[in-house]
């Protein structure tokens, strides 16, 4: 097979890294659909897969194709700075995200226990309590920052109160949580990448403290049932324990605030939207949904082929990596009828907006009652709002994959 005349995303003029394609990759995604559905990417050194059928086809096949390279130091080659759920678990040690069968299976039965639609059932007064207090410290004003003032704060103290972390701890907390989950640009001098992994060190030192007191001292909150199944059964090592609850912190932050902070900035951009989910707020689960196809917050995934596959007259080779793109099939016109349309009334197709099968996302049932409380609470507050400055001002974080604005004041509207 011929490397060179592999097509590449270069070759389209397309960059991962541009400000502008992570401002608005849905363009960039529909050529790729288009005219190139299986390309090379050389700043990504893996193959990318645009299409509904084809990114569900490897998300369904976890054999053929393995999560592996999400935990190996390869994945810090590949994007460092937008890979999926990027890993800081200590090296060697298997999180769900990046284990196959019948690692992932074990891993994922133990940490799932907290995050049945049941449990979290419980926690979704609380999860208003946190809201509502947000919402209280802007009201009244004209205007405020949904990024920084509610959207980044809700996940990171419901997250920070499931895992057992004391309220005094929150702004700590969310230091380490913020450099656990910061992309690190490509540019980055060696201070930063020091400072960062100084803060990941002292959370990890932290947590390590955690679990080792909770052998002795059993708690009744998810690190502490997680000890005890490893206790009892011999099933997670300590080192599995640190590693599902770094991952907890990592896939179930941004990825929320993103989600929470792209929904208002598409409720503001359509004025008809948010009026129709004002007047029937009983859409509103229909309409988080609509958001994750629509625009959600995790660009892509990644995998690993384990034997030689082709797509569309292309063999990719065992060991070679494939990007799927799930924001670019949530987009598929052969799936979603006027995809670029934010309507709340679709018939019922699957997005891929929390992926698929064994991998589908832990806690998507966690993110949804925190966007409806946090979307309800904004609509409620501000009876009809738009955004406070001009679209071209909108500042996007810098990492391709975790898509969202760091910035977003929104304003009553006129
Ligand atoms: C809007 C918010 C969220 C989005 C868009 C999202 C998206 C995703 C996606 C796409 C995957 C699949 C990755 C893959 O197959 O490679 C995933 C997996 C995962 N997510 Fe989320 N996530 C969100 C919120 C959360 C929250 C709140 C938590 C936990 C508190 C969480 C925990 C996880 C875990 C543990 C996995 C790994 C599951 C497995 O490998 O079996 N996520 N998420």
């Amino acid at each position: 097979m011929a490397q060179q005349s592999r097509k590449t995303l270069g070759d389209l003029g397309l960059d991962m890294f541009d400000p502008e394609a992570i401002a608005n990759p849905h363009h960039f995604y529909a050529r790729l659909r288009e005219e190139a559905p299986i390309i090379w990417s050389e700043q990504n050194k893996a193959w990318v897969l645009s299409r509904y059928e084809d990114v569900r086809r490897v998300l369904r096949n976890p054999e053929q194709f393995s999560s592996r390279l999400l935990g190996s130091e390869e994945s810090e080659l590949i994007g460092r700075t937008d890979i999926v759920l990027e890993t800081v678990a200590p090296t060697g040690t298997l999180s769900m995200v990046s284990a196959d069968r019948p690692d992932h299976t074990r891993l994922r039965k133990l940490v799932s226990m907290d995050f049945t639609p049941n449990k979290l059932e419980r926690m979704r007064p609380r999860i208003q309590s946190i809201t509502d207090e947000l919402l209280r410290g802007v009201s009244g004003r004209e205007q405020f920052d949904i990024a920084h003032e509610l959207a980044e704060p809700l996940p990171v103290t419901v997250i920070a109160e499931l895992l057992g972390i004391p309220s005094e701890l929150g702004a700590q907390f969310k230091r380490w949580s913020d450099a656990a989950t910061a992309p690190v640009p490509p540019d980055a001098t060696d201070e930063m990448v020091l400072a960062r992994n100084a803060q990941i060190i002292e959370f990890r030192t932290y947590l390590q403290a955690q679990i080792k007191d909770r052998h002795a001292n059993l708690t009744d909150d998810f690190i502490g049932r997680l000890v005890a199944a490893h206790d009892e059964e011999d099933k997670l090592t300590d080192d599995e324990v640190l590693a599902g609850v770094e991952l907890l912190l990592i896939g179930g932050n941004e990825t929320t605030t993103n989600l929470i902070s792209n929904a208002v900035l598409a409720l503001a951009r359509f004025p008809d939207r948010q009026a129709e989910l004002r007047e029937h707020p009983e859409l509103i689960d229909a309409a988080i949904e609509e958001f994750l196809r629509y625009d959600g917050s995790i660009q892509f995934t990644l995998r690993e082929v384990t034997q030689p596959t082709e797509f569309y007259g292309q063999i990719v080779e065992a060991g070679e990596n494939v990007v799927i793109l799930l924001a670019s099939a949530n987009r598929d016109a052969g799936v979603f009828k006027d995809p670029d349309t934010l309507d709340f009334h679709r018939p019922k197709a699957k997005h891929l907006g929390f992926g698929d099968w064994i991998h589908i996302c832990l806690g998507q049932f966690l993110a949804r009652i925190e966007t409806r409380a946090a979307l309800l609470g904004v609509l409620q507050e501000y009876p009809q709002f738009e955004l406070a400055i001009p679209e071209e001002e909108i500042i996007y974080r810098s990492n391709f994959n975790f898509r969202g604005p760091s910035y977003l004041p929104i304003r009553l509207s006129a």
